[in-house]
């Protein structure tokens, strides 16, 4: 190995990380099933920026059956917790969005336009893992006629779209991001989800990438699957776009 190949592999070794920013997590103490005080928040937010993200933008849920949440309640807890940041010294950027349950409370906030968005007008959404909605395409047109940009979280996680790649594709063809669970490749949820981020990948389907970090110990998690080489590969196959939200 002569100088120049030595600074370059050197140099390679040192690159900053890929990934500064995240857009899916449940950091907001108390509000959904994500981070119950104020002090796991805080914890998990350090952990976060150890792994070198700059800016996070947490998701608590809006569900109407489990998690009651408004846009109000949600940036007032954000507001709390920014408090909470600065008083123990933790610098980081954070902002708010919601990882909206689609539902009928769903349809009467997009009538509304009552919709917490991240970057440009990026709507985060999710739905029963098991069940497609019945009229899921026209919720797309819907989110999309009201100026919206409908973000998927964890595609990888529906089991009733695992057989073939018919759906991914139909929701792609309508303007519907991908945005894929880190997790999902370490096989937090099942074999099987995993096989099918894989895919996503691998079919450069996937245009966000969230941790949807709701304990401690998934940051644990995470900080594997970022040091792994998938996280390159994804990278090489997609075009990820989580760090034009810096
Ligand atoms: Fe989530």
């Amino acid at each position: 190995m002569n100088f120049l190949q030595k600074l370059f592999h050197s140099s390679k070794k040192r690159e900053p990380r890929n990934l500064k920013v995240d857009i899916h997590s449940h950091l907001l103490p108390g509000i959904d099933d994500g981070a119950k005080t104020t002090y796991e928040s805080i914890k998990m937010i350090k952990a976060y920026k150890n792994m070198g993200y700059q800016k996070l933008i947490t998701t608590p849920h809006i569900m109407w059956h489990r998690y009651k949440n408004s846009s109000e309640i949600i940036m007032e807890k954000l507001e709390y917790l920014k408090d909470a940041l600065a008083d123990h010294e933790v610098e980081i950027e954070i902002e708010a969005a919601s990882e909206y349950y689609l539902d009928e409370h769903f349809a009467k906030l997009l009538a509304k336009k009552e919709i917490l968005t991240f970057g440009e007008n990026y709507l985060l959404f999710e739905m029963s893992y098991t069940r497609a909605p019945k009229d899921l395409r026209e919720i797309v047109f819907d989110i999309e006629m009201a100026g919206y940009k409908p973000v998927l979280a964890h595609p990888e996680r529906y089991i009733f779209m695992h057989d073939g790649f018919d759906e991914y594709e139909e929701l792609k063809e309508l303007g519907v991001y991908f945005q894929l669970n880190l997790n999902s490749l370490a096989g937090q949820y099942s074999k099987n989800v995993q096989k099918i981020a894989l895919e996503l990948i691998n079919r450069r389907m996937v245009d966000f990438l969230g941790s949807d970090v709701h304990k401690l110990s998934q940051t644990e998690t995470l900080k594997k699957v970022l040091e792994s080489d998938t996280l390159q590969d994804i990278f090489k196959k997609n075009r990820i776009l989580n760090n034009t939200l810096l």
